[in-house]
């Protein structure tokens, strides 16, 4: 009996061994610009933890991290033929093909983490009305990693005038361009992968982005000075295909919805945590911390004098109103 017994085990295994894991019904690969140490990667596991959970296994994500599929504005393209199936970019990368997207980056629109989550959150809805149109694709999260601020090698920046003539890398936008023109520099739109090897050489002098990511992509190496500029929160969009997502059953196409706000409720706690500490680690790294500049109101009444100028750019009049009054809705 005990032989019998055994010998049934050893086939069980043996069988099991022999035959492959029951493949998933859909692979969906998720790519996005940042290295695995940067909190955009930690929410990105946990979408892929909570999809291939919540479906079943019939989801298989595969994440590639650090830009390994393309930029995130040549991934995004890709998203719209199908040809990829997900991605978490910065806002700000998807504002070229998705313009409804860049009433998140009207400079000083928000003065708090908190105030970008509700926006987001309520956002998610209308934009999703307007992205499968736009752009081919929709949204199923917001990630969320802080205001970007501005690091360079060259100098302290406290005031407007300690940035004239610094040479800043910008994202290929022209919210951001603008931005920065109307600070009284000529900014350097680069896309983001080119960002380290260009500080590196001395091709820019600076760039602007959360302090999680100056650790991260350890740019305390190449950089000296950090300066608390309020202008922009990063915000990063976790986007599926249009294609992909219409060809799932309805009970998955809500699995992924459902992961998507999880996930970005997650990352966004995990980004708080990381920012606090990334301030103590940069600063024991011999980075010097200026906070916010002295004269910020004078940066503040540049940027938000460009608002009306930019709604071509950021999906015409009607949206911006309809867009801004459900921001300001959601954070009052
Ligand atoms: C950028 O500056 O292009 C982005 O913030 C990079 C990123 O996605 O983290």
């Amino acid at each position: 009996m005990k032989l019998i017994t055994k010998t049934l085990m050893t086939a069980a295994l043996a069988l099991s061994v022999a035959l492959p894991a029951a493949a998933a019904d859909y692979t969906m690969r998720l790519s996005h610009g940042d290295n695995e140490n940067n909190p955009t990667h930690k929410g990105a596991l946990k979408f892929e933890e909570l999809v291939e959970k919540y479906s079943d296994g019939r989801i298989d994500v595969v994440i590639f991290p650090s830009n390994q599929l393309g930029s995130e504005q040549e991934v995004a393209q890709a998203l719209r033929m199908g040809s990829i199936e997900s991605e978490i970019l910065y806002t700000g990368n998807l504002v070229p093909l998705a313009p409804s997207v860049g009433v998140m980056m009207l400079p000083y629109a928000f003065t708090s983490n908190e105030e970008a989550h509700a926006a987001m959150d309520a956002l998610k809805g209308p934009l999703n009305e307007r992205l499968p149109k736009e752009a081919g694709v929709r949204i199923l999260g917001y990630f969320e990693k802080g205001f970007r601020v501005l690091t360079n090698g060259e100098r302290e920046v406290k005031a407007l005038d300690d940035l004239q003539g610094l040479k800043i890398r910008v994202s290929k936008n022209n919210i951001a361009i603008e931005t920065f023109k109307s600070w009284g520099l000529d900014p350097i739109p680069m896309a983001w992968a080119e960002v380290f090897p260009a500080l590196q050489q001395g091709v820019i002098d600076g760039q602007e982005n959360p302090y999680t990511t100056a650790i991260s992509s350890k740019f305390y190496e190449v950089q000296k000075y950090i300066t608390d500029v309020h202008y922009l929160i990063w915000s990063g969009p976790i986007i599926v295909s249009d294609r992909f997502y219409q060809g799932l059953p309805e009970d998955l196409q809500a699995v992924l919805n459902k992961a998507g706000e999880e996930a970005a409720n997650y990352e966004r706690e995990v980004s708080a945590e990381e920012t606090a500490a990334a301030k103590v680690k940069l600063a024991e790294l011999g980075m010097i911390l200026s906070g916010t500049p002295v004269d910020e109101e004078k940066w503040q009444e540049a940027a938000k004098a460009l608002w009306p100028g930019f709604a071509a750019d950021i999906g015409g009049e009607a949206w911006v109103t309809e867009a801004t009054q459900i921001m300001n809705d959601a954070i009052a």
